[in-house]
């Protein structure tokens, strides 16, 4: 769906996470969520933490799974998705942080591996996840599945692209001060989410989301992937739309 702007469509957004969230509720149910970082799903995040303030909207019985951290990264760091998750949502609403998973950037390499099968347990034991949220890298990336990802990719270590560690240069003052590693859920891990909605803003991300929505299916876009899948919406605002 395209909407006017990137407010009315985090709006929409929030209103079917605050809707799935409730409809859980009312069965006894958890919800699973998916989430992301970078600027794009931060009005959806007011607009939750505004529902909660003023709408009683709870999170007591929300379980998340983040997509992905830089590795290595100190949880406290300022940029890392840690404090920009607690910044931009979890501080502000009744979240158990008990039932908040990201992947964490303090493992010692030998580690990771085990770390990123028991996310996938974890999530396939809580029965997978009801909703994912993405925003789209200018590398085609979703969470930080970067270009020669695999469609049926789980969560692990990754290298990062060098256009992906530039356009993080400005939060780490600098591109040398860029993690070169992330840890990341996979295509595969974000395929099996029951709901998929990848939120893009603005004429900056018209000419990858053409390729995303339009383009050959590929690993060189890894969000091309997505086109293979009858439950993924993309949410646009008219900028990012203008290239379709
Ligand atoms: C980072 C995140 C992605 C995000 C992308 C786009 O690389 N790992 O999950 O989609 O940035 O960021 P932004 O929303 O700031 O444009």
């Amino acid at each position: 769906s395209v909407y006017a702007d990137q407010k009315a469509a985090s709006l929409a957004v929030a209103a079917r996470i605050a809707a799935l969230i409730r409809g859980k509720q009312a069965l006894g149910q958890q919800t699973v969520l998916g989430l992301a970082t970078g600027v794009t799903p931060i009005g959806v995040y007011a607009e939750l933490i505004r529902l909660h303030k003023e709408e009683g909207l709870s999170f007591k019985d929300v379980i998340t799974f983040n997509l992905d951290e830089y590795y290595p990264m100190k949880p406290d760091a300022a940029q890392s998705y840690v404090t920009f998750m607690n910044e931009n949502l979890f501080d502000h609403i009744d979240i158990d942080k008990n039932l908040v998973h990201i992947p964490d950037g303090t493992l010692e390499q030998e580690d990771v591996a085990a770390f990123c099968l028991d996310y996938e347990r974890q999530l396939s034991e809580l029965g997978g996840l009801d909703l994912q949220l993405l925003g789209i890298g200018r590398t085609g990336h979703i969470g930080f599945n970067e270009p020669g990802s695999a469609p049926n990719s789980g969560t692990r270590l990754v290298t990062l692209d060098d256009l992906t560690r530039r356009d993080a240069s400005r939060d780490f003052g600098g591109k040398q001060n860029v993690p070169t590693k992330a840890i990341t859920m996979g295509v595969g891990t974000i395929f099996k989410a029951r709901e998929i909605i990848l939120m893009a803003w603005s004429a900056k991300k018209a000419s990858i989301i053409r390729k995303a929505v339009e383009g050959e299916i590929s690993g060189d876009v890894p969000a091309t992937f997505l086109q293979l899948s009858d439950h993924v919406e993309f949410v646009l605002d008219e900028g990012a739309a203008s290239g379709l």
